[in-house]
């Protein structure tokens, strides 16, 4: 009979996931992939239909999910949700700060105010809130986990994105110290950045733009797909990542290594 050598868990089978921004690309990847994994799903979008519909595909594959309507940056939608998941699942363990937006703009653009206030409503302030709603619940779990979605936009810079760049430089900085505030308590806290992929958000980017950029720029040549990402953020949030906390994960094809 074969027996385990190791200790450490790498499957988070029954433990209960939020994913913000779960309509779509990214999110809607990281639901999927957590619910194939065996964890308890609970999926949040301002996209409400979006939201349901991804839950029906975990569902009907006879995974456990729910679907909450949910804008981030909104602090009492957030404190209703996790307390209404939390109520439902019994608990939660892990938290994927996913949700974003867009919102480019010149510096001395008109839209300039708004954008920014809204990039870091949705992009900064919204990692706050779900993390301050769920820190309670995830006091209770033995394997706690927090993972960020920041971007390689929080390595570096491109022009005319500066509230996008702000906030995910940000969401880094913000990442490293909750990793320091809440390690006594065995709390990780790490951060994903992608780089160039594939979801709603790079929709309308024309393909040959796609490709000369995954050309010139990207070790692997190409954009990458949202589940490949989400594999980068299940790894984070495994039992077994119990001693990585602070970190910074780019997934992004090799896009930030490249000099030429
Ligand atoms: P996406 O547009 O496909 O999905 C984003 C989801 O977030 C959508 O379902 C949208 O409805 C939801 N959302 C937007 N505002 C929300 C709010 N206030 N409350 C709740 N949900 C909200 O985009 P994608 O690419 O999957 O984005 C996921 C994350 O990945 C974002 O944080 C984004 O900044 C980040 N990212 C994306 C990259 C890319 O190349 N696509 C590269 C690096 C980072």
């Amino acid at each position: 009979m074969e027996k385990k050598l190791s200790q450490l868990d790498r499957s988070v089978a029954g433990k209960v996931v939020l994913v913000t921004g779960a309509a779509s690309g990214m999110g809607r990847a990281t639901a999927r992939l957590f619910a194939d994994e065996g964890a308890r799903v609970a999926a949040a979008d301002l996209n409400e239909e979006g939201v349901r519909d991804v839950v029906s595909e975990i569902v009907d594959a006879g995974h456990e999910a729910v679907a909450y309507g949910l804008d981030v940056g909104n602090e009492a939608q957030v404190e209703s949700v996790v307390s209404s998941l939390t109520e439902h699942f019994g608990g939660l363990d892990i938290l994927v700060n996913n949700a974003g937006i867009s919102l480019p703009t010149p510096i001395d653009g008109d839209e300039y105010a708004a954008r920014w206030e809204r990039s870091i409503q949705v992009l900064l302030t919204a990692h706050t809130l779900t993390i301050r709603a769920a820190l309670p619940h995830l006091r209770q779990s033995e394997s706690p986990r927090i993972v960020n979605i920041a971007s390689t936009e929080g390595l570096g810079a491109t022009r005319g994105t500066s509230p996008y760049t702000a906030a995910k430089h940000a969401v880094i900085g913000l990442t490293r110290s909750l990793a320091v505030e809440l390690g006594p308590e065995g709390i990780t806290v790490n951060c994903v950045c992608p780089g160039p992929i594939h979801t709603g958000m790079t929709s309308e980017i024309p393909e040959d733009a796609k490709k000369e950029f995954a050309r010139r720029r990207v070790a692997l040549k190409r954009y990458g797909d949202p589940e490949e990402v989400a594999h980068g953020t299940l790894s984070l949030a495994l039992p077994a990542a119990s001693y990585i906390t602070g970190v910074t994960l780019p997934v992004d094809g090799g896009l930030t290594i490249r000099n030429a």
